[in-house]
């Protein structure tokens, strides 16, 4: 296959950290196309990042026939239709996360890849990384015992138009589809996606969105976990997994790089630094899987997808909190 052609849908954060990742990878393709709701912004980010087309609407990118896969990087609210714009043109896609506002809606997008035979995947960057491997291979070996519970907190406090944008209903804003999927998904990756029960708690912001979230999930098998996430306070992003011979400290369970292990002795620390900024091993299973002519990753998979896309779904229900349009 000839070197993948990669668009890129939005110009925010979280396209401009995308972009620069792939201008700094030497084994994967190259970002050809760009779009914004701007055609000036679209612009200056092509000129920005050495991206040779830019767009000034996202139709257009989708429409361009040399693009193979696109990146969709806008808010959550509005993955649903910008990734079905991409898939009905044919195009591959990788969305960020959340994923979309609902499972219902995941389910949708994910059956019209399937109906088109193409490729979607969630960018769900943390179940990529190094460092959760040697995890696995940890808690498989036993390195704790058998494992009784996980907890995770994070929280940021954004300022100015961010923290509007970051509570905006409109924008399906809050802390459980910007950050608390992070902790509800590595939950799922230690413990397993199908909880017997979610507990949950919010507390409303001023824009009737939660600010502080307190999740507890319990598994058939006796297993828990507690989350707290917030957007309002810096809260490190900390985890750890406890088990009946020891515990493992993830310093920073979202970007993993490194965990120690207690257990008896010495603490031992497990080491896997990204090889840039993380980023390049999402990209890189997507052009596996390009490359390989699959639809779905076994890495992050659809299920997967849907699973916490559900525990989302069950954690607003508790809270009574639905976005505009459900
Ligand atoms: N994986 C990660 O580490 C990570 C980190 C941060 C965010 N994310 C996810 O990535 C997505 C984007 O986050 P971000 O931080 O990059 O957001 P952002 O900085 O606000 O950028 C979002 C971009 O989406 C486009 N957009 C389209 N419709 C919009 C609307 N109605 N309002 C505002 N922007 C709109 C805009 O680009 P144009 O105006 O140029 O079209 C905007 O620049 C979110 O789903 C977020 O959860 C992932």
């Amino acid at each position: 296959m000839k070197s993948i052609s990669w668009g890129i849908m939005a110009t925010g954060t979280i396209a401009r950290k995308f972009a620069a990742t792939v201008a700094g990878l030497t084994d994967t393709g190259r970002v050809l196309a760009v779009a914004s709701r701007d055609g000036d912004r679209a612009a200056a980010f092509a000129a920005e990042h050495g991206v040779p087309r830019a767009y000034g609407d996202y139709a257009a990118l989708a429409g361009d026939g040399d693009v193979d896969v696109v990146y969709v990087a806008t808010p959550h609210s509005h993955h649903y239709e910008n990734a079905r714009l991409c898939l009905e043109h044919g195009k591959h896609v990788l969305c960020e996360k959340s994923f979309t506002v609902n499972a219902a809606r995941a389910a949708e997008l994910i059956a019209l890849a399937r109906a088109k035979g193409l490729f979607i995947m969630e960018a769900f960057w943390t179940k990529f990384l190094p460092a959760y491997g040697l995890l696995a291979k940890e808690l498989a070996a036993g390195a704790i015992g058998e494992v009784t519970h996980f907890r995770a907190q994070y929280g940021f406090a954004p300022t100015g138009a961010r923290y509007v944008r970051k509570f905006d209903p409109a924008l399906a804003g809050g802390t459980l589809l910007d950050i608390g999927v992070y902790a509800l998904g590595v939950a799922a990756m230690v413990l397993g996606y199908r909880p017997a029960a979610l507990h949950a708690r919010a507390l409303p912001g001023e824009y009737g969105t939660d600010r502080f979230d307190s999740i507890m999930l319990e598994y058939a098998n006796g297993t828990t976990a507690h989350l707290v996430t917030t957007i309002g306070t810096a809260l490190p992003a900390e985890a750890a997994i406890f088990g009946t011979e020891g515990r493992i400290a993830l310093p920073d369970f979202t970007a993993l790089q490194e965990f120690t292990v207690f257990a008896g002795g010495e603490p031992r620390t497990v080491r896997a630094p990204f090889a840039a900024n993380g980023f390049e091993y999402q990209i890189r299973e997507t052009e596996r899987c390009l490359r390989a002519g699959l639809t779905e990753s076994p890495v992050m998979t659809h299920a997967q997808t849907l699973a916490v896309m559900g525990l989302m779904d069950e954690a607003r229900a508790q809270w009574g909190l639905r976005f505009p349009g459900e």
